[in-house]
């Protein structure tokens, strides 16, 4: 999964942080089930730009259980992170947490399909999407968030290196898939990106017009 050479994901891992104790509880979750979340650098990275732009909206497609939504709902003061989730495990177990953490009311985790809710957001309304569902479903990330982000609004979206297998091109469905994502919001006039080879590659997208 990391880009990065193992000597240095290792290292980042083993440095302190101050990160939330239900954060720490998720992870050991995620390491028992194997279940992929986004990490605490990716975790921080979120919060910074959620700290940074004080999102009005802040809609979260593919939630699984919480984590990248906790992250995000700790940073927000007074904003709430609207998430989606079809697995019900993934949603009670997601509820628990944020109970835990005493954020049940800044997060609001809806039982829908990822791109239905961004689908059901007014046009131009939103101002922070955080994406990480399946990755065929990209291409249509971005033509939904082309829509739906308002200008000066960010979408982020992990996992566009994919353990640098978007190098090459590929006959599996997921690697064409983010390829033809990274291209597609890189070539367009309409945003500005940056692609952050933290863990499996972040990009930050601007939407400037
Ligand atoms: C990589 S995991 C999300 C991890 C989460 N972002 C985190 O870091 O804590 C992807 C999740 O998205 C969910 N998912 C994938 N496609 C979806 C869709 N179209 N609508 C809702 N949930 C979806 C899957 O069930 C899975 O739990």
């Amino acid at each position: 999964m990391p880009v990065l050479t193992s000597s240095v994901d290792s290292y980042l891992k083993k440095l302190p942080s101050n990160r939330h104790p239900v954060l720490r509880r998720m992870e050991i979750l995620a390491r028992r089930l194997t279940f992929p979340i986004v990490g605490p650098q990716v975790g921080s990275l979120l919060a910074i730009l959620v700290r940074l732009t004080h999102p009005k909206t802040i809609i979260e497609l593919g939630s699984g259980f919480g984590y990248s939504a906790l992250w995000m709902a700790l940073a927000a003061k007074s904003t709430k992170v609207i998430g989606s989730e079809l697995n019900p495990y993934n949603l009670a177990r997601a509820k628990r947490f944020f109970s835990q953490a005493g954020c049940q009311r800044r997060v609001d985790l809806k039982a829908v399909d990822a791109l239905q809710l961004l689908d059901r957001q007014p046009d131009r309304s939103v101002s922070f999407i955080f994406n990480d569902v399946d990755k065929t479903q990209y291409p249509m990330v971005l033509k939904l968030a082309s829509k739906k982000l308002k200008i000066g609004g960010l979408l982020v979206t992990d996992n566009v290196l994919w353990s640098g297998k978007v190098a090459r091109p590929s006959k599996d469905p997921d690697t064409r898939a983010i390829r033809a994502y990274n291209r597609g919001i890189t070539n367009s006039p309409d945003w500005l990106t940056s692609i952050v080879p933290v863990r499996d590659g972040v990009s930050i997208s601007l939407r400037i017009r």
